[in-house]
């Protein structure tokens, strides 16, 4: 199934351990929902109920394993297990991040960042092509969540997104929530980031919560922790908005992966998303009429 068929107004929810059984018994109103593969791989029993959610939901697959931005070379051994599990559950998309999380054989929990020069450009290059080439798809690239900036980068990170789009035929999962805390974090224009990211290249939207606390290297200030623990902020919903009306009516998810709440708050925050699609769409339908 691809984008398109997904229907320009669904909004998909992050299928997390918790709600996966219910999600089986109950089949709730959810138009798709996003996986980690790292939640299934080396799970039989949550493999085999992947298995009947994938009959019945469009998946998309988004991991946080196969670390494309690793010196030392991606996780091999873990992108041919994602390539299976792909093979098996047929994602209409697959993702992951700009950012590294293995060295050698040492594996670091957490999405490390790199600078923006040509160094890495080069790296990452081969490496998403290398995954590519594996899935024989499509992979598509998620923009980090920020916290320090490193003075050795030579382009902005939109730009270094926009060169990877353009040297590897990547699509970018744009996080909307990620350019709101990163902008807050290391001080950009959100509303420019989004103008200047390649729209055609877009094909996918994330949505989550951040906890903010107190900044220690700065006093009196806040940074932003992307912690997936709350509901969408609203200066986050607003920022949505401005994606929409550049991007278009794309898929996009709420993704909550920690303090989890019921399942229907999930839902009732991706119809909100579902609503601001409609709205730009009907806005876009008036203006036809009238030109
Ligand atoms: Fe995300």
């Amino acid at each position: 199934m691809t984008s398109a068929q997904i229907g320009a107004y669904s909004t998909g929810v992050g299928l997390r351990l918790a709600h996966l059984a219910e999600v089986v018994a109950d089949r709730p109103p959810v138009p798709w929902f996003e996986i980690h593969p790292e939640n299934f791989l080396g799970n039989p029993h949550a493999s085999e109920l992947l298995d009947e959610v994938a009959e019945h939901y469009p998946i998309s697959m988004h991991t946080v394993g196969v670390s494309v931005g690793s010196a030392s070379g991606i996780d091999r051994a873990h992108l041919k297990r994602v390539v299976a599990l792909v093979d098996r559950v047929k994602p209409f998309l697959v993702s992951g991040h700009l950012a590294w999380s293995t060295h050698e054989d040492a594996y670091l929990n957490d999405l490390l960042p790199l600078p923006y020069d040509d160094e890495s450009l080069h790296l990452l290059s081969t490496h998403i092509s290398e995954v590519q080439d594996a899935l024989g798809r499509q992979f598509l690239i998620e923009n980090p969540s920020s916290y320090v900036a490193f003075t050795h980068s030579t382009m902005s990170e939109v730009e270094f997104l926009g060169e990877l789009v353009a040297r590897t035929g990547c699509g970018l999962l744009c996080d909307v929530s990620n350019i709101y805390l990163s902008a807050h974090n290391v001080a950009f224009d959100p509303q420019r980031y989004i103008e200047a990211l390649p729209a055609n290249a877009i094909g996918e939207l994330h949505l989550g919560g951040f906890t903010a606390e107190a900044d220690e290297a700065d006093a009196g200030g806040t940074v932003l922790i992307d912690t997936h623990a709350a509901a969408v902020c609203e200066p986050a919903w607003t920022l949505y908005t401005h994606a929409v009306r550049s991007f278009g009516s794309i898929p996009t998810l709420i993704e909550w992966d920690n303090e989890i709440p019921a399942l229907p708050v999930l839902i009732a925050e991706a119809r909100r998303a579902d609503a601001i699609k409609t709205a730009f769409l009907a806005q876009e339908e008036r203006c036809d009429a009238v030109g």
